[in-house]
């Protein structure tokens, strides 16, 4: 399912000129503490560039990009899930500029050879970034195509040195419900928590997103730093991380402990096998009036169908 693009498109030739308007009004409003982080993160990043429409520097990787043309910047970034910031799909948009996102800090601990705290910008230059067009798939039924800049999860694990008695990694969000209103409200238990088992994390399309479409990760995608799954349901995605930890034992994820009979850890795309409430047999892009088939492992089973090789995708949904 994923082809290769000509090496030579350039990403503001994929992105109408109406969506770059948009963007820079969009980064206008955004807070000025994401933008610091711009400027601030990386040699990796251009230094003499204006906050506004700051770009990342990042190599393209066609042959693990979809052919699929992405969704627009609006769409991305005006159709959002961060609960943090609201229920409703347009909350984040309207909220997130209250997150700040520099400095950050990544805790990485359990089983591994040494625990730390990592600033942001160091796991950032500790390997290159990379653009890959995923599709994202959310367990209601909807999707977007989008052009993501990050690093290889796998890259990073192999520089913390997990032991061996490291079966999954944990994910975290930030927790803090001055900056994240959404989590004055009960509506999950907070702090938002993901998890992969390990080989899901090591595998090559497994990413870290620092940004989208050339930038810096606008706050409602999850800045400074969100995993992407790119064959999960879009709720495996955690966005704002701020702790990874290796488990042995399998982690107790936010949506597995609000609807158990709905979430399931591996949450794998199934389409043949309906959530409780609703059909996964469609979806429906976003932008697109007609729905699509919901492809199996939202069409990388070539590449992950592997990993769930004898797992019952029936029970483990
Ligand atoms: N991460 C946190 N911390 N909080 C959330 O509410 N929502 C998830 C996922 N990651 C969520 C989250 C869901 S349900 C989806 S579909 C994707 O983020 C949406 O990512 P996007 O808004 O960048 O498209």
């Amino acid at each position: 399912m994923l082809i290769k693009h000509p090496t030579d498109i350039k990403s503001h030739e994929i992105t109408e000129p109406s969506v770059y308007r948009d963007r820079r009004r969009f980064l206008q409003a955004t807070s000025g503490a994401a933008l610091a982080f711009a400027a601030g993160a990386s040699g990796l990043l251009m230094p003499t560039e204006a906050a506004a429409g700051r770009k990342l520097d990042y190599r393209r990787n066609p042959q693990l990009s979809t052919d699929e043309s992405p969704n627009s910047l609006k769409d991305i970034t005006r159709y959002n899930n961060f609960y943090e910031f609201g229920t409703s799909k347009e909350d984040p948009a309207k909220s997130a500029h209250t997150l700040q996102t520099e400095p950050w800090t990544v805790r990485v601990e359990g089983e591994m050879e040494k625990p730390a705290d990592y600033h942001l910008e160091d796991l950032i230059k500790s390997s290159q970034l990379e653009e890959r067009i995923y599709r994202l798939r959310c367990v209601e039924a909807w999707s977007m195509v989008i052009p993501w800049v990050g690093i290889p999860l796998a890259d990073l694990i192999k520089q913390f040195k997990p032991t061996s008695r490291a079966k999954f990694v944990e994910f975290t969000t930030l927790y803090d419900p001055e900056q994240m209103p959404g989590q004055r409200r009960a509506v999950l238990d907070w702090p938002y928590v993901e998890g992969l088992r390990m080989d899901e994390a090591m595998h090559p399309l497994t990413m870290l997103a620092v940004g989208l479409y050339g930038e810096v990760l606008p706050n409602q995608n999850g800045a400074p730093i969100r995993l992407v799954v790119p064959w999960k349901y879009g709720f495996k995605s955690i966005k704002s991380i701020v702790k990874i930890r290796f488990t042995e034992t399998m982690p107790k994820t936010t949506w597995a402990l609000a609807g158990p009979s709905e979430y399931g850890f591996y949450a794998n795309v199934n389409p043949t096998l309906d959530h409780p409430r609703w059909s996964q047999a469609k979806e429906r892009r976003i932008g697109e009036f007609l729905k699509r088939k919901t492809l199996m492992f939202n069409g990388y089973a070539d590449e992950v169908a592997g990993l769930y090789a004898g797992m019952d995708l029936r029970r483990n949904f």
